[in-house]
């Protein structure tokens, strides 16, 4: 079995190490600050022993999957890994220097992978001698609780080092899906409408945020309404991604960031992490009441859910990825109560098209162009399955 090295010991490295020694390989985990090395010993001690208090890991496979951890403050000691699974800070010049760095440690057939979130994979292997073994490995938060696994090859990697990661992860109790190095992946980007649309119908005054949310988990089955996912998630990394998004595809209306989140972040009302968001979390206040109206709660899932549908349309249109993968990632990496392109399929393609066109005539926005897949399906009478 592989040793696996990890660069990076912040909430995500800690995580991917924790993954990887549990599927039992030998696991380096470094960091270049000391208190975060610290930080993740501790962490992983205590998550180890409340599995083993719960019965979820035997005291011995607890106690051993720690002793496969090592925490180094360099990544000299990286020359015997198969593979390396950077987790550093969301910085492309620090990413490159680091898989500079690194080929000259490890040996030639190591597998160089990134977590990176919305960084080019290119440009990252673009720094390496041999950027043909550079890929994406994205993990979710948190990684081991997190089912999806997004690969992702770039224009330079080979084949068989896709084929190898893919069947490593497969063995790690994850569900693989492959993504064209583009902006957002799959679930970054097709999760999009998720948070602007909500946004949206709140800024023109159809609803207010809590019967938005009321609407999405009791009529459309989300685990999350999108103003209490986004303060879970934090309103100033929410945003951040949305911007890093919108910025990446050339400034598309798609992905036009929303000023009232920019404004929550610039005010520091950052969600459940500051005690405010969209929400007040203080002990003493009550949470707002929802209208809670069929009809315009059912206006709101369809107007998202249908711009969540026409995203992962135009991703499997865009070869982002299969079908099959667009679905299982929306259902395994943000927990989506169906796979997007099979709720099309039940809902009927020729009413998610009119219900696209309905909003393109309604604002003349580029942001509601139905995608051409969809078009032409519904014009040759075809389903996703
Ligand atoms: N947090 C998430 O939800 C999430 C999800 C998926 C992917 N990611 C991606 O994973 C990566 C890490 O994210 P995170 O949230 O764990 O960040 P983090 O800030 O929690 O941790 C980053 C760690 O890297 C260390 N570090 C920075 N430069 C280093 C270097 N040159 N060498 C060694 N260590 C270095 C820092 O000390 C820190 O401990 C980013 O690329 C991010 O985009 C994050």
């Amino acid at each position: 079995m592989i040793k696996v090295g990890i660069i990076g010991s912040g909430s995500m490295g800690t995580g991917i190490a924790q993954v990887a020694a549990t599927a039992g390989h030998e696991v380096l985990l470094c960091d270049n600050n000391p208190e975060a090395l610290k930080r993740a010993k501790a962490y992983l001690e205590k998550i180890m022993n409340r599995l083993v208090e719960k019965g979820r890991v035997s005291r011995s496979d607890g106690e051993a999957i720690l002793s496969r951890i090592q925490y180094v403050d360099s990544v000299y000691a990286y020359n015997d890994t198969g593979l390396v699974i950077e987790a550093i800070v969301e910085n492309l010049d620090i990413k490159k220097a680091v898989f500079e760095q690194l080929e000259d440690i490890v040996s030639s057939d190591c597998i160089l992978a990134s977590n990176t979130s919305s960084l080019s994979i290119a440009s990252i292997a673009s720094a390496c001698k041999k950027p043909e073994r550079v890929l994406g490995i994205h993990f979710f938060n948190p990684a081991p609780l997190m089912k999806l696994v997004e690969v992702i090859p770039a224009i330079q990697t080979d084949v068989s080092y896709l084929t190898k990661v893919t069947k490593l992860i497969d063995t790690w109790n994850k569900e693989v899906v492959v993504a064209k190095d583009t902006p957002g992946f799959i679930v970054n980007r097709v999760a999009r409408p998720f948070y602007g649309e909500a946004l949206r119908i709140y800024e023109e005054g159809i609803a207010d945020i809590p019967t938005i949310d009321w609407a999405m988990t009791a009529l459309g089955g989300f685990r999350m309404g999108p103003f209490t996912l986004m303060d879970y998630i934090g309103n100033d990394i929410n945003y951040t991604v949305t911007e890093t998004v919108f910025k990446a595809f050339y400034y598309d209306p798609r992905y036009k960031p929303a000023f009232t989140q920019k404004r929550l972040s610039e005010a520091g009302y950052l969600g459940r992490k500051t005690g405010r968001g969209y929400y007040d979390y203080k002990e003493d206040v009550e949470k707002p009441e929802a209208n809670k109206d069929d009809q315009l709660g059912q206006q709101i899932v369809d107007r998202v859910v249908t711009m969540l549908i026409n995203e992962a349309a135009d991703a499997l249109y865009l070869n982002i990825a299969s079908k099959e993968d667009i679905d299982t990632a929306m259902t395994k990496g943000v927990n989506y109560p169906k796979g997007l392109l099979k709720w099309a399929d039940e809902i009927g393609i020729v009413r998610v098209v009119k219900r696209m066109d309905d909003l393109y005539q309604e604002y003349l926005e580029d942001r509601y162009r139905c995608s051409p897949l969809l078009r032409k399906m519904a014009k040759e009478g075809k389903t996703f399955f």
